[in-house]
């Protein structure tokens, strides 16, 4: 006599009502954090070639976006700047101009929409001629870890003058974070928050990314500030840093390929974890939907969905319009 089973959990699988109740982990468009991108001129809208359905916006354009999403309950976004080849320096200066492109529009979001949330990005690589996130040596071609952290720390500051409420330090520079921080606390913006990127691997997966900006190194990779992508237990070290040094918010960058980084990093920590689903991400499922490989959209939500079981709270996602759309639909 075969012997029947005794424990039958497909009795919790058995109608959509029961799988609804017993269901571990949930989306919602709060979870939601919208990287958008900005370009000089007016009434522009031009789409990124490696990211259907992303566009690049001219600011007055991008401030209709984001009234169209604060309508669909997304209320937190990450705006990233393209900058005219002309303004970029060495040094990055442009990142500090108060009437430059990426500040001024800052000023204009919160202005207009006082309650979203905008997370602004620390790093020199849109405003560098050299295309890194730090200052580069002319002779040694060496990222200086110490002569980036002066830029950064004025880049911040001047970001939190236009309003930001969360600063994101996507460089990689030892010590960022306490030295924003005070640079931040000594000019009495308290208040203003820091979401680091604590474990930003040198991935392959920002290539539309960097083509969207045209921020690619110019000579050489990141992989002396970004992380190696086969070490879990650095993300660890750099965890520990980052919270001695005052972070607020940590986040694990890209998401889908490191979704054990983000569990490991979300059982040391009592401080919340994000992740970023990069551009690489969403270019994949955009590229195989379009050739009716995949089912885009229940891939897009399976993924994210993933990323909120790994351990993370909230996700920085180029989905977030479409996905809030399903939400939204039930
Ligand atoms: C740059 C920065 C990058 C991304 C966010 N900030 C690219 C890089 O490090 O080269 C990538 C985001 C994405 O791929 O979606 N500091």
């Amino acid at each position: 006599m075969p012997i029947l089973p005794s424990h039958r959990p497909r009795r919790n699988r058995k109608s959509e009502v029961i799988r609804n109740m017993v269901q571990e982990t949930n989306l919602a468009v709060q979870d939601f954090i919208y990287p958008v991108f900005l370009i000089e001129g007016q009434n522009q809208q031009i789409e990124i070639h490696s990211m259907p359905g992303i566009y690049r916006h001219s600011a007055d354009r991008l401030i209709d976006e984001i009234g169209k999403c604060v309508e669909l309950g997304i209320k937190s976004f990450a705006p990233f700047p393209g900058i005219n080849d002309a303004l970029k320096d060495r040094l990055a200066r442009e990142s500090a101009n108060p009437e430059g492109l990426y500040l001024k529009t800052i000023a204009d979001i919160k202005r207009q929409f006082p309650d979203v949330v905008l997370m602004t990005d620390v790093a020199m690589d849109p405003y560098s001629s050299d295309g890194h996130d730090g200052v580069v040596d002319p002779e040694s071609g060496e990222i200086l870890n110490d002569a980036s952290l002066e830029v950064l720390g004025q880049m911040a500051l001047a970001q939190a003058r236009a309003g930001a409420d969360i600063i994101g330090p996507s460089d990689m520079m030892d010590g960022r974070v306490a030295w924003i921080r005070e640079v931040l606390d000594s000019n009495a913006f308290t208040n203003v928050s820091i979401m680091s990127y604590t474990a930003k691997y040198a991935s392959a997966f920002y290539g539309p990314f960097r083509d969207a900006l045209d921020s690619a190194p110019k000579k050489g990779d990141k992989k002396t500030y970004q992380m190696n992508p086969a070490n879990r237990r650095e993300a660890l070290r750099e965890l520990a840093l980052d919270e001695q040094e005052g972070v607020d918010m940590v986040m694990i960058k890209p998401a889908l390929s490191y979704l054990d980084v983000i569990r490991e990093v979300r059982d040391h920590t009592q401080l919340p974890v994000t992740a970023y689903n990069v551009s690489g991400e969403y270019a994949m499922i955009k590229a195989a939907a379009q050739q009716g490989w995949l089912d885009g959209e229940r891939t897009m939500m399976e993924v994210l969905l993933s990323i909120k079981r790994a351990g993370a709270d909230a996700i920085l996602t180029y989905f977030a319009k479409e996905a809030a759309q399903v939400l939204r639909r039930g």
